[in-house]
């Protein structure tokens, strides 16, 4: 992790909410639009929204940028590149700036990534999520195991960096399918792969497929051994976990994740995108309207599509800070947890957690989950933060 420097970032997060189909276990705000979509029209209101945004944290140099999703790589380039552009006539970026883009790895969308990158993105993160053809039919996705490879060997020619997602923990997946899976996977992986488990999400299809039995999925110790069989399988080929569902190669990690879970600034834009901005010593949660329509014509109207800009209390922040840092390897700074909270963290809780194998101090004295704790994060997150 010393590849890490932990100085201040400024991220902007670009929500694009469009997508060709919608697939059954995703709870994103993502939407079809099979009427097509006004793009010239999303391109304005997204300048206004970012004019607006910059006009309440100016000056700050932005280190990363992510268009995240629906799924952005169906946005013309040359959206794309207007989007950089205003970015960069309303803050200084800084010369290394991350630029990634999240992409469908359909050929379709993978034809257009040249076009990506002449527009300034530096790095995809791809959908693979499985590399077994049923697998893909049953997520409901619309390329096959092929595709996705292909795409992912246009990216690697196309981009210096390229991610991919894979999701596991899927029905009837046994640990040594996904290790062999995996280590596919890891072969076509230059530096980085976001490991998801399998969440049965309300209101989606998966979930009402799952509460009739139809759609039984590894729980339980059989989720563990999903888990575990993950992480030793990306350590042993020098992706060790740096995030709880993320590997990389030390140096290669995501840099704008890294500004969340590290609870640095960073500024949302579009339908549904979340900010977080440091103005006069007090830290504002904001959040968007959802709806793509409504955010456009709210935008179109007030100048911005804010529904919350809310100031966080200091109590909030201290927690926040929890259980975003302790997601990381590099675990938590309890001076700043301190800082934050006005208290220190409870000792007594810290020892039970220790003896129970969950968390650890390490010798610079952050504190952070063992890979034990990690798959009951949340419950370790509630005690500290309790
Ligand atoms: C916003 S989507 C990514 C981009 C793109 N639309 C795609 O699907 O290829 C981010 C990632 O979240 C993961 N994801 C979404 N819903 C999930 C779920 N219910 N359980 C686990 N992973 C999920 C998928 O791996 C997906 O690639
Ligand atoms: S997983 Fe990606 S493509 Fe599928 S609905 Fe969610 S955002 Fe869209």
């Amino acid at each position: 992790m010393t590849a890490i420097t932990a100085n201040a970032t400024f991220g902007v997060y670009v929500h694009w909410p469009f997508c060709l189909s919608k697939c059954p276990y995703c709870d994103f705000n993502s939407h079809v639009r099979h009427g097509g979509i006004d793009e010239a029209r999303f391109l304005k209101a997204f300048e206004i929204e970012i004019a607006a945004t910059a006009a309440r944290v100016p000056g700050r140099e932005v280190t990363t940028i992510f268009f995240g999703g629906g799924t952005p790589s169906l946005m013309q380039p040359a959206t794309t590149a207007a989007i950089l552009e205003t970015i960069a006539r309303h803050w200084p970026v800084a010369a290394d700036v991350e630029v990634t883009l999240e992409a469908n790895p359909t050929s379709v969308e993978a034809e257009r990534f040249r076009g990506f990158r002449t527009a300034g993105v530096n790095r995809v993160s791809l959908g693979v999520q499985a590399l077994d053809d049923g697998a893909l039919r049953q997520l409901g996705r619309l390329h096959s195991a092929q595709e996705a490879l292909d795409a992912v060997a246009i990216a690697r020619a196309v981009f210096d960096r390229y991610s991919f997602d894979l999701i596991y923990a899927r029905p009837e997946q046994t640990p040594q399918a996904w290790s062999e899976e995996l280590t596919r996977a890891i072969g076509e992986a230059a530096e980085h792969l976001s490991l998801y488990q399998l969440t049965i999400e309300p209101e989606t299809p998966f979930f009402a497929l799952h509460a009739s039995g139809k759609l039984p999925v590894p729980d339980g110790d059989a989720a563990r051994a999903l888990y575990d069989a993950t992480i030793e399988t990306c350590a042993a080929a020098g992706l060790p976990a740096y995030e709880i569902s993320n590997h990389a190669r030390p140096g290669a990690e995501c840099r704008h994740n890294l500004v969340y879970w590290r609870g640095h600034e960073y500024a949302g834009v579009g339908p549904g995108a979340h900010g977080r901005l440091n103005i006069g010593g007090v830290r504002y949660a904001t959040e968007t309207e959802k709806r793509p329509e409504s955010w456009l014509m709210r935008v179109e109207a007030s100048g911005h599509g804010l529904t919350v800009n809310e100031p966080l209390m200091t109590g909030e922040q201290a927690d926040e800070y929890l259980l975003m840092g302790l997601r990381l390897a590099e675990g938590i700074d309890p001076q700043r947890y301190e800082k934050l909270s006005g208290r220190p963290l409870d000792e007594k809780r810290i020892s039970i957690l220790k003896e129970e194998g969950a968390i650890e101090s390490m010798a610079d004295g952050r504190l952070r989950v063992t890979l034990s704790g990690f798959p009951v994060l949340d419950a370790v997150v509630a005690d500290l933060a309790a």
